[in-house]
């Protein structure tokens, strides 16, 4: 995480904002924001604290999987500029572009290609800086966002009782106009057009509205194809969007709210960071036995969305 907190008591000294409001519709009290560290950065230290607890050296990891929405550059990509500055100069690198699902969907094609037999390890790494693309005049989305990176380390092993089980995916892109971030238009000699960057935009209630009608529904679906009862399930690990949404996820799942636990309170919304960043303080705190069944399942812009069942 970045070292700086930016409390909601700071934001309300440069717009018209509350840490009432803030707290009261999303559970969110403060955001770490960088100054000086990118993307890569953060991610390549999440990944070096990730690789010491596996016990890996950085030469080993034949894979390595960015999940973010916001690079440094469009080429090359952040899994590169990680496997520099790791010394991972045997892993292939890429990223890979899921907004606030991107780390579900980064392990679940790590995932893949260790099935498949291509790769026997992986570093995953979620990382991004929104605080370089929320609009920080626009009150209704900055808020909400902050910086962070968070990594696992996954390799084959022949066992039937622990790790990865399953995952699911899914995409809307026909709904995807309600959370944007625009790149470049085509700006070159023909078009006349100068180049642009924009902001994050979000319609945050068609937003809420979708989170809470697909999260439920993509874990009920993801057990029904494991045949697990969601009893069996020591936790639910969701993307760190909004208190709100969590509640309502359990809700509708009917399942009591300390099964889902969260830190959105201190980071806000770190998009493809959330869920390991989650993952990592359970783990760090002692919170995650052997053997507990955990489901991580992220929701975003796309619309995207996906879940994962593992024994940890
Ligand atoms: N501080 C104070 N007031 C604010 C504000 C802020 N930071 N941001 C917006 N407002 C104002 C608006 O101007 C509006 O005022 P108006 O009614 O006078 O026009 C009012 O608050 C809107 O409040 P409300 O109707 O309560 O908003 P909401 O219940 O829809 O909550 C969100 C807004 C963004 C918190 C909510 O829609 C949400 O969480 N959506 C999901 C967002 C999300 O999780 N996105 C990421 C998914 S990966």
């Amino acid at each position: 995480m970045p070292e700086k907190r930016v409390t909601n008591d700071d934001l309300a000294k440069i717009m018209d904002t509350s840490d009432e409001w803030i707290r009261s519709r999303t559970g969110i009290g403060e955001r770490r924001i960088t100054e000086e560290k990118t993307t890569a950065n953060l991610a390549a230290g999440a990944a070096r604290k990730a690789l010491d607890d596996s016990g890996m050296e950085a030469c080993e990891i034949e894979l390595i999987l960015v999940a973010t929405s916001t690079p440094e550059y469009y080429f090359p990509n952040t899994a590169c500029e990680v496997q520099a500055a790791i010394g991972a100069e045997n892993a292939a690198a890429f990223d890979l572009s899921a907004a606030c699902s991107g780390f579900i969907f980064a392990l679940n094609t790590a995932h893949a290609f260790l099935q498949s037999g291509m790769y026997r390890n992986a570093l995953v790494i979620g990382a991004d800086v929104m605080s370089k693309v929320v609009d920080w005049k626009d009150r209704s989305t900055c808020v909400l966002f902050g910086d962070g990176a968070g990594a696992v380390v996954i390799r084959s092993e022949d066992s039937e009782k622990e790790g990865i089980r399953q995952g699911i995916m899914g995409s809307e892109g026909k709904g995807g106009e309600v959370l944007t971030c625009r790149a470049r238009s085509n700006a070159n000699f023909l078009t006349g057009k100068e180049p642009d960057t924009d902001y994050l935009y979000m319609n945050g209630q068609e937003v809420f509205k979708f989170a809470v009608k697909k999260v439920p529904e993509c874990i009920t679906r993801l057990l029904e194809e494991t045949k697990t009862e969601k009893e069996e399930i020591t936790y639910f690990l969701l993307h760190q969007a909004n208190y709100r949404i969590i509640e309502a996820a359990a809700k509708r799942l009917k399942l009591p709210i300390e099964k889902f636990p969260m830190n959105i309170e201190h980071y806000g919304n770190t998009s493809g960071a959330s869920i390991p960043i989650l993952l990592d303080e359970m783990n760090r705190r002692g919170e995650l036995k052997r053997g507990d069944k955990l489901v991580l399942a992220g929701f975003g812009a796309g619309l995207t969305w996906g879940a994962m069942l593992l024994t940890w």
